[in-house]
Order: structure tokens, then C-alpha cells, then sequence
């Protein structure tokens, strides 16, 4: 801890939204082990790293006084499937304005945010949209910031494994929509948050947007293969995967995830490993990490 003009900052206080999803606990349990002293902000239950501190939409007053002078903030809270009450606009634009809002109120000078692969201007995909609306908030608040645009991050309980895996369970038989031929850069979870821990202390990733894509793109005929291993798998004509996504709500794939992953999204890793310099999971080590394997 130290004082500068009379703030006192915390160097190696971080604190996460979405604390309690997937990127969120993999993250904060990593960072906490580094040395941070994590601080998680949940909805709902507590986290087994750091100090949780109990938040619905990050605006409450109280919040302030125990996260001010912190090092970053990870903003991790974030929607791909939309409910009436919980729309993207919701979730992935307004509680990112709440989010910057609350940089600014506890003098939090670093954010950290997970975009998408393949968000850009001119998508006309809802998802995509509100995840540039929320990049373009972050952009232009005056905080530093890095912004990292995700493929599929895979790990332990990631959700496409988790998507394959009740397939399995349900159904007794993996579904690939239309082709499979659609390419997929994965990357590990692990991976992720030694990234991360990069960006909030490196000033390489200063006000920068960086895909988060593994070293290796796959299909995902070839993925799903590697990942289920002796499990029955059917390709189902993509009009019918469509139609399911749309009118079901147990569907595998919402209409938005299943335009995302037919997207062919890949991204530029090379950038990437050299501002990081970490050394990144091989596509065989990652699958093994994951929960079907
Ligand atoms: N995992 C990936 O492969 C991937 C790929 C691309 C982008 N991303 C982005 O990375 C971020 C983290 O992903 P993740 O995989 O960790 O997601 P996740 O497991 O679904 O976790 C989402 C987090 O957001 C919180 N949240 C959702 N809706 C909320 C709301 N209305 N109010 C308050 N909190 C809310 C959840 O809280 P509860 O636990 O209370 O529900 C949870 O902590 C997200 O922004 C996601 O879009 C992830």
C-alpha cells in the first residue's frame, strides 16, 4: 500500500465483476495465488478467493469505499444468450457504463474487459453489437484499458464442453450443426488469466483491443471429435439446427451462439504471445484439462 496525493492505493488490489462465472473464478483463484488480493463482486453466493462483496448492478454507494485506490478492475460480467429480463443492452452495455462509472467513483484507473471474436462496427449479430457498444463505453472513458476479443475459452467446466457434455447425457449423441468445416481458435483458461495478470501490470496492453485466441485453429468437426472421444456424434442440416435454436429453450445453441460458432471467427495470436510472452497450452494439453476428457 502507498499514498499519492493523499489516495491511497492498493498496487496489488484487483477487483472482478462476474466473479462467480466461468473466466471469473479461474481468474480470481489465479490471481489470488500470484499474490493479489482479489477483491470478487457477486450477485449471489461467495467465491472461494478474496473477499466477496455482495453487488446487483455495481452502483451500489458502499462499494466505493472498499474498492477505492485498487490497482484494475476485470469486468467479466457479461452475457451470450438474452432472456426478457436479462437483454444485452442489460447485461452487457448498461453494467458496463456501471462498471466505468464505478472506476471513476473509487479511482480505479485500469479496466479490463472480455469482448468477442469477431466484434466489429459493422456486425449486425445482437451480441456482437452490444459487446462493441460496450467496448466503445470503455474506449472512450478516459480510464486506461485493455480490451481482449475471446475465442472459445476451454478449461474445466467452460461452457462448450458443458454444452457437448449434456448432449451426451441427454440425447446420447453430439449434435454438429450443418457442416462442422466452421474453424474455432481455442484458448485455456489458464492462459487466459496469465494474460490478464500481464495486462493489469504491463504497459504493453495499454489502451489496446487484443484477440484472445489459442495457438492452434481447429474445425469443429475436429474439435468435437478430439473432445468426446468415443461418443456418438450426427450432423443435423443447419436449417434444423436453426429452427430448434429458435423456437426451444433446450436447444444446445441459442440462435446468436449458433450464428457465432458457424462465424469461422479466428484472430491474430501472433500479437498476442509477443506482447504477453507467455508460453501458451498446446491444443492437445488444453483438451486433457477439460471436463470431458
Ligand atoms: N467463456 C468464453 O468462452 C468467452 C468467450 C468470449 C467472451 N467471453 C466473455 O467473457 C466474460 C466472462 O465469461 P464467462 O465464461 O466467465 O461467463 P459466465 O461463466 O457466464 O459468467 C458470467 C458472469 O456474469 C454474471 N452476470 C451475468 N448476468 C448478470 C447480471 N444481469 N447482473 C450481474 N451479474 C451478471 C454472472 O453472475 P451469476 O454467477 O450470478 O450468474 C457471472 O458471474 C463475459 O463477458 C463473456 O461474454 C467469454
Amino acid at each position: 500500500m502507498s499514498e499519492i496525493c493523499g489516495l491511497v492505493v492498493h498496487r496489488n488490489r484487483v477487483v472482478i465483476s462476474g466473479a462467480t462465472g466461468f473466466v471469473g473464478k479461474n481468474t480470481g483463484r489465479f490471481l489470488a495465488r500470484n499474490g493479489f488480493d482479489v477483491v470478487a463482486l457477486a450477485r449471489k453466493g461467495r467465491t472461494d478467493f478474496g473477499k466477496t462483496l455482495k453487488t446487483q448492478d455495481l452502483t451500489e454507494k458502499n462499494l466505493v469505499r472498499h474498492l477505492k485506490g485498487s490497482t484494475a478492475f476485470l469486468h467479466l460480467i457479461g452475457t451470450g444468450r438474452q432472456t426478457a429480463e436479462n437483454d444485452y443492452e442489460t447485461v452487457n452495455v448498461n453494467l458496463t457504463k456501471n462498471a466505468v462509472a464505478l472506476c471513476k467513483r473509487a479511482g480505479i484507473g485500469k479496466i479490463v474487459y472480455l469482448s468477442g471474436l469477431g466484434v466489429n462496427k459493422k456486425s449486425t449479430l445482437g451480441y456482437f453489437i452490444s459487446k462493441f457498444k460496450a467496448e466503445q463505453e470503455i474506449i472512450h472513458s478516459g480510464l486506461d484499458y485493455t480490451i481482449f476479443r475471446p475465442s472459445y475459452i476451454i478449461g474445466r467446466g467452460d461452457q462448450l464442453s458443458r454444452t457437448l457434455s449434456s448432449q451426451i447425457y441427454h440425447h446420447g449423441v453430439v449434435v454438429i450443426p450443418g457442416s462442422g468445416k466452421y474453424r474455432l481458435q481455442p484458448i485455456f483458461v489458464y492462459d487466459v488469466a496469465q494474460v490478464i495478470m500481464k495486462a493489469i501490470s504491463g504497459r504493453q496492453f495499454s489502451r489496446k483491443i487484443i484477440d484472445l485466441v489459442g495457438l492452434q485453429t481447429v474445425t469443429y468437426n475436429r474439435f468435437v471429435r478430439d473432445l468426446v472421444g468415443k461418443a456418438k456424434i450426427k450432423h443435423v442440416d443447419f436449417e434444423k439446427s436453426y429452427h430448434d435454436a429458435l423456437v426451444s429453450a433446450s436447444s444446445p445453441f441459442g440462435v446468436d451462439d449458433l450464428s457465432i460458432l458457424v462465424g469461422n471467427y479466428v484472430g491474430n495470436h501472433r500479437k498476442l504471445a509477443s506482447l504477453s510472452r507467455i508460453a501458451f497450452t498446446g491444443y492437445d494439453k488444453m483438451l486433457e484439462a477439460c471436463s470431458l476428457s
